[in-house]
């Protein structure tokens, strides 16, 4: 069922105005996509009854957001970007006394746990407190419960060891059953919590802000706004790293920013 362009701009504003999710900066390809995809799934006949659904519906609701927001992640996602981070930014995370990270579209929190593991190997991480967020709040909720099918561990070992990882990735969890349960110490100095960058504004100072595989899935506009609000929520000398199919060459804030490394899309702020 693709919607024609007054039905999305009208499900834009139903999804503005009773929920405060502005979706208008999205890719609308990728949109019509999901949108059809999740109404044959749930059988609906046509925009009308979607958008009754919507409005009267919190469960369905939040089925519609999760299908608009793509979760796909992994432990360790790209390893060698995580090798970088430990070769070219930890060094300089480590001269300060306490740090703050933003993990941005956290997703279900593999790639905040991966990174609180390389912290931790660097000693960094008991004076360090994360913050993770997303717009999802299923998400949020299985990141907090970091816990993972144990059949993906043995991918996520690999991807671990090819990131330079220094010990076993097994230390980091209990298996029970079939799933993989993240320890406690590794969820200590990290804050789960709904964020959207569409509509909130920034809510501290970092050091480092990771957004990968996010930007991706937003309009060039969008994309502007959201480096903007990272600029605005990194320290000097910052960084900020995004995903391998991101960039920041487009944008209109690039030269307030050095490239620490063109392949892995790490930045930093240096204006
Ligand atoms: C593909 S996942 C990326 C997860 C992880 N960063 C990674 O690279 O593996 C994209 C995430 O961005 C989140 N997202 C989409 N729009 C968002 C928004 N406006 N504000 C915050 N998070 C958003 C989605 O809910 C999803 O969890």
């Amino acid at each position: 069922m693709p919607l024609s362009e007054n039905e999305i701009s009208d499900l834009f504003i139903l999804l503005n105005d009773h929920y405060g999710y502005d979706f208008s900066g999205y890719a609308i390809a990728s949109l019509q996509r999901r949108i059809k995809r999740f109404t044959s799934m749930n059988k609906i006949n046509g925009f009308p009854e979607l958008k009754k659904r919507l409005d009267d519906d919190p469960v369905f609701f939040s089925s519609f957001v999760h299908e608009l927001t793509v979760n796909v992640t992994e432990m360790f996602r790209d390893p060698t970007f995580f090798q970088c981070l430990q070769q070219k930014v930890f060094p300089s995370l480590s001269t300060y006394p306490f740090r703050k990270i933003w993990h941005a579209g956290c997703s279900t929190g593999e790639e905040v746990y991966s990174m609180a593991m390389l912290l931790n190997e660097h000693r960094l991480y008991d004076r360090t407190r994360i913050y993770a967020t997303d717009i999802n709040s299923d998400v949020i909720q299985k990141s907090k419960e970091g816990i993972y099918p144990l059949r993906f561990m043995q991918e996520y070992s690999t991807n671990y060891i090819l990131a330079g990882g220094a010990s076993s990735l097994s230390d980091y969890y209990t298996a029970r059953y079939d799933s993989a349960i993240i320890n406690n110490h590794l969820k200590k100095n990290i804050i789960f919590s709904f964020h959207n960058l569409v509509t909130d504004v920034s809510f501290n100072e970092f050091n480092l802000i990771v957004c990968r595989n996010v930007l991706i899935y937003f309009s060039p506009a969008l994309q502007e706004k959201v480096i903007e609000l990272f600029y605005n929520s990194l320290g000097m000398l910052g960084y900020l790293a995004l995903g391998s199919k991101e960039s920041m060459l487009a944008s209109k804030l690039k030269n307030k920013f050095e490239v620490v490394d063109k392949k892995e899309k790490i930045f930093k702020k240096i204006v």
